[in-house]
């Protein structure tokens, strides 16, 4: 371990390290490790937001590749699992396998060409009373799957004509696919027309590039994934979802994916009316900040944690990534900064010198803190709680071991 040696009385080193050397945060929970100004370091989001301690529940992981981020959240959520919480895991790099296992599901994994399907319009299944209700959940989704494809909000006039399309197809169908809406939305019926007053030609002009752009979802590259009923495989009502984008996350996919991901958490939630808290985590949340849909669902997420009692967590390299999502002043920036004022607790692994004063001033860390934090050894984190600091080495159990143990992919890949 780096930190150095050290030998004091426990009043000494009070004083030597005001801003370590606290009393545990109390209130029960997991266990997550040694506190390494002694004993042992226990926590929990929902528990400490309840006593008042945390004003939301959220948290973001900080620190070098290597350090030991995805194994502290894996055995979190596994430890977590023994008290009934659910989660929910945005995995980019396929690393959740076998934690979804040791929860008795298997990973999603879509790909183009894969054998799961998933279809946007049927996220919203059965959180709905009424066909009304559905048709225009189903609505609002396409509306924002668009937007975010097309990378501008839609029109009034695209609006509406998703609006009577989807209306359209749900008259016929129980649950559309997208290549029905999209059919509807290229050769509009003159209902749909008559109710706003129009011909079928200007409502299909009106349309037409939002149906060109959900058309590439059902007959480009991405072919095959969003294009038919969802697959019977796919259960997004288990105590763990593991969405595994790593064969998505350089496409167009992704944004849409992540799209479906929001209405089908919202989706879940309100069909067991929030049936006890649950974690979402997204890990290696750096590479796909930049996707503006991805960026949206983060945000909305993170503000209604408290009405959902979702604690989110966000794993990222270096602070300087919430200012690399975008372009200065874009959205993508501001959205991820956002993520970092409502996440009242910060757990800090190692982070390289150059990022040090940076995550400092950001972090409000102190000198001393600062001074330790390019010098934390592996699976060693400075956690900041609402404002208190604490200095844990986190701990494995054999059989978590073998749960996060990415060097030994990584040496079998080679
Ligand atoms: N607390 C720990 N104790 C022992 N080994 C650890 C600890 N944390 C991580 N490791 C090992 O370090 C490797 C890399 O950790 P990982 O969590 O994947 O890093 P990253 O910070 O890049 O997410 C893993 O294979 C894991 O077995
Ligand atoms: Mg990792």
């Amino acid at each position: 371990m780096p930190v150095p040696a050290h030998q004091a009385t426990t009043r000494h080193l009070g004083a030597a390290y005001p801003f370590v050397a606290e009393r545990d945060l109390g209130g029960g929970g997991v266990l997550v490790g040694r506190d390494l100004f002694g004993g042992a370091f226990v926590y929990d989001p929902f528990v400490l937001y309840g006593q008042g301690v945390l004003s939301n529940p959220n948290m973001v992981v900080f620190g070098q590749i290597g350090r030991g981020k995805s194994a502290f959240v894996k055995s979190y959520l596994w430890r977590q699992s023994v008290f009934g919480r659910r989660a929910w895991v945005v995995d980019p790099k396929g690393e959740y396998g076998a934690v979804a296992r040791a929860w008795g599901t298997e990973p999603m994994a879509l790909r183009p060409g894969g054998s799961l399907r998933l279809n946007p319009l049927d996220a919203v299944h059965g959180a709905e009373q009424d066909a009304d209700g559905a048709a225009r959940s189903r609505a609002e989704l396409l509306v924002s799957l668009a937007g975010t494809s097309l990378e501008r909000p839609l029109s009034p006039c695209e609006r509406t004509a998703v609006e009577l399309a989807v209306g359209d197809v749900s008259q016929r169908t129980a649950v559309p696919t997208l290549p029905m809406v999209v059919e509807a939305l290229l050769e509009p019926a003159s209902s749909s027309a008559a109710a706003v007053r129009t011909d079928a030609a200007t409502l299909a002009a009106d349309g037409r590039q939002v149906a060109l752009e959900l058309r590439r979802l059902v007959a480009g590259d991405l072919r095959g994934m969003f294009d038919g009923p969802t697959s019977a495989a796919l259960d997004l009502d288990g105590p763990i979802v593991v969405l595994d984008l790593s064969a998505v996350y350089h496409s167009a996919a992704l944004g849409v994916l992540m799209t479906c991901a929001a209405a089908w958490m919202r989706a879940a939630l309100r069909r067991d009316g929030g049936g006890g808290p649950v974690l979402l985590v997204v890990d290696e949340a750096w590479a796909i900040l930049s996707n503006l849909g991805v960026a949206r669902w983060l945000q909305s997420s993170w503000k209604l944690s408290r009405a959902w009692g979702v604690s989110n967590v966000a794993v990222l390299h270096r602070v300087s990534d919430l200012s690399a999502a975008g372009a200065a002043g874009s959205e993508q920036v501001g959205l991820s900064q956002g993520l970092l004022a409502d996440s009242e607790t910060r757990v800090l692994y190692a982070q390289p010198p150059e990022e040090s004063a940076a995550a400092a001033s950001l972090l409000g860390l102190s000198e001393t803190e600062q001074e330790l934090l390019v010098r934390l050894g592996r699976g060693v984190a400075l956690w900041r709680v609402g404002g208190r600091s604490f200095l844990v080495q986190h701990r494995l159990s054999p059989y978590e071991r073998a749960l996060v143990d990415t060097d030994a992919r990584m040496a079998a890949g080679r």
